[in-house]
């Protein structure tokens, strides 16, 4: 399947899942889903000190991860979901486009932001390469796969199981059905320490830490070849 159509279904996943969006995350991740966002963002801070003059949220969605953001001048909003963007009112520019293919210039970002969102890139390689091309340090929090084995059995049960049934709770029943992705999304993702692998290959990764047993990475990271 080419990139295209990826594309399509990403834009189809995000657009059924809009209006529920972070009540259903809250719920799925025990309420800890900005917490971790604060999390990621205040370890870079506690790393680089000074407030950054142009960010690239990548995967922005509505923006939940740019409200935590200290002293910006310029913040722009990336993501495939034309939906998903039109909720952002955080950023100063919007722009449509895949992980894989930035169409920004190299190195034109001091800070990459991302939350949530890494998991969903259709080629994990090109993604990693592309974030640490585009911007000098990269901040993600993401949905990952632990590497210890009952971890991982603990947290693909939750999420095959429970998390579809929970959602529920906040969302329409096919709404409940797309959260079932995340079982697939996260079956289909290579263990923790292998995306750190990834990850290294681009960019040299000053923290890292992991959250609900594993199921969620965060990392603060300084792209490599650049000044
Ligand atoms: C779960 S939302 C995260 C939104 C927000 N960053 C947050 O912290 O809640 C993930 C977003 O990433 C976008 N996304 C997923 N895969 C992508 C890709 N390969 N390229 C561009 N955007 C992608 C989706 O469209 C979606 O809006």
């Amino acid at each position: 399947m080419g990139l295209g159509e990826r594309w399509y279904e990403i834009r189809e996943a995000y657009r059924k899942i809009v209006d529920v969006y972070e009540r259903a995350n809250k719920i799925v991740t025990l309420g800890n889903v900005d917490r971790w966002r604060r999390e990621a963002l205040s370890l870079y801070y506690s790393v680089n000190g000074r407030s950054v003059l142009k960010i690239l949220d990548a995967g922005a969605g509505p923006g939940n991860m740019a409200h935590h953001l200290r002293g910006t001048r310029y913040l722009v909003a990336f993501d495939a979901s034309i939906e998903m963007l039109r909720l952002n009112n955080v950023a100063d520019d919007r722009v449509v486009g895949m992980f894989e293919q930035m169409p920004f210039r190299d190195e034109s970002f001091d800070l990459l932001i991302s939350g949530y969102a890494l998991h969903a890139a259709v080629d994990l390689e090109k993604a990693a390469a592309e974030f640490s091309r585009v911007a000098n340090y990269q901040v993600v929090v993401a949905i990952g796969k632990p590497d210890r084995r009952v971890a991982r059995c603990l947290v693909l049960a939750y999420a095959k199981f429970v998390v579809p049934r929970v959602v529920c709770i906040v969302a329409p029943r096919q709404i409940c059905r797309e959260y079932g992705k995340i079982y697939e999304i996260m079956a289909s993702l290579p263990p923790n320490s292998r995306i750190r692998q990834i990850i290294s290959r681009y960019a040299h990764i000053v923290q890292y830490r992991e959250k609900g047993l594993g199921s969620v990475y965060i990392y603060v990271a300084k792209s490599r070849n650049h000044a």
